[in-house]
């Protein structure tokens, strides 16, 4: 269970959409909310919020099989919305859920016509915020319409990477009364073929699903960083894609979002890794340096380059700790064998690297497990401006 008091570095509870929610772990919408003892079990677990499975008019009945496995740390998926009735969650599962301490997010899609029969009882039920979900972007305005008309709770809506105009439609939403974002939603329709049979894992109707985990973080990373970018007034924004580890939830506080939501790392390592990622998060924030999320909010914006760089790494590899005996490297060769162009040769030891062959890519430094090479950009000489003047050229060239 859960205890702040077991924190052992910065301050992790955020302010979202008016409350003060234990911690930024969003629990997000998805198998492990499949009722009240799931978002029971999150919320002790130091979840700060719990949204609801997605409540529709009627209740899923979902194709076998429709979980999957990509690779080790994300998921395809073809499972539907929530699979009892919503009479249960007005009833039993919002309020048993809301009685137990939990703030929740009460998640509803996908149309106007469901949001026009739904959101008042779930706000009646107890929901301290709603979350609407739809398919594209046309169906989710007139739904906020509708939502913002006739609750009193705030209302957030989850977004699409696979929509048009993602961020565009953000705008919209700010512009519509939404009183906070979700970005994004899983990634898809995507294919997964079982080699053994043959044949798509996912018992959809045509064979696809959706992606989560890992494998969308980048994808979602773009989406809050343009969304918290284009509104630095921006606080109620919370990131979903990929957040397997504290230094994830991080990237994307650091991107702009404030809250994180976790879902597949929940789903593949047991709904109580929540707990972890909490003290993880306390303790990572104080090594860099923060004291609070809020702290950390957007701290890599004024880092973001205003134009294509060239230069060169200036590379510093340290075989040994500083002890000059325990070594550092550990001499996995891991940044001789991705280098590419075989500019680097390690001879424990010894390292050296031939600059006329590298091409200052960087990946060397990025497999290094232990921080013994380390880079930093050189100053930009004459021959490398007069490179950037070239590439620039370039592009005028072929336009
Ligand atoms: C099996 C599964 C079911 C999901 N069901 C829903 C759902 O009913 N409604 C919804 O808005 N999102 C649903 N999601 C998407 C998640 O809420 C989340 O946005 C997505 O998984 C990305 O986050 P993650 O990488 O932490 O998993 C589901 C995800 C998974 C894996």
């Amino acid at each position: 269970m859960f205890d702040k008091n077991k924190l052992t570095g910065a301050d992790i509870s955020i302010d979202f959409c008016g409350y003060h929610l234990q911690s930024p772990y969003i629990l997000s919408s998805g198998p492990l909310c499949y009722g009240a003892e799931g978002m029971i079990k999150g919320h002790k677990a130091g979840a700060g919020a719990v949204v609801t499975k997605t409540i529709r008019l009627g209740a899923a009945i979902n194709p076998v099989h429709h979980m999957g496995t990509v690779n080790n740390d994300s998921l395809i998926n073809c499972e539907k919305w929530a699979d009892s009735d919503r009479l249960n969650w007005y009833e039993k599962e919002i309020p048993e859920t809301v009685a137990a301490g939990a703030t929740v997010i009460g998640s509803v899609g996908h149309t106007l016509k469901e949001a026009q029969a739904i959101v008042e009882d779930v706000e009646r039920a107890g929901a301290h915020i709603i979350e609407l979900v739809s398919y594209t972007e046309d169906t989710l305005l007139p739904m906020l319409d509708y939502t913002k008309e006739h609750v009193n709770i705030p209302v957030i809506c989850k977004l699409s990477g696979n929509w048009p105009d993602t961020v565009a439609t953000a705008k919209k939403c700010l512009e519509h009364g939404a009183d906070g974002l979700c970005a994004i939603d899983s990634i898809g329709p995507t294919l997964k073929i079982d080699i053994n049979k043959a044949a798509p894992e996912m018992m959809s109707g045509d064979g696809y699903g959706w992606m989560t985990g890992a494998a969308m973080r980048p994808i979602a990373m773009r989406y809050n960083y343009e969304i918290a970018r284009n509104h630095p007034e921006l606080m109620n924004l919370y990131a979903s894609g990929g957040v397997m580890k504290a230094e994830d939830a991080i990237e994307y506080m650091m991107a702009g979002a404030m809250g994180v939501g976790v879902c597949t790392a929940g789903i593949l390592k047991g709904v109580e890794y929540v707990e972890k990622l909490c003290y993880d998060l306390s303790k990572k924030l104080k090594e860099l340096g923060y004291d609070s999320v809020k702290d950390v909010n957007r701290a890599a914006h004024k880092n973001f380059p205003k134009k294509e760089y060239v230069a060169k790494l200036d590379f510093k590899f340290e075989p040994f700790k500083e002890d000059g005996v325990t070594k550092k490297c550990v001499n996995c060769k891991k940044c001789e064998t991705v280098c590419c162009y075989d500019a680097r040769v390690l001879d424990f030891p010894k390292m050296t690297v031939d600059m006329d062959k590298c091409r200052s890519c960087g990946l060397c430094l990025d497999v290094c497990p232990t921080g013994a090479l380390t880079a930093v950009t050189a100053p930009q000489t004459a021959e490398d401006l007069e490179l950037e003047r070239k590439s620039k050229e370039f592009y005028e060239l072929v336009k």
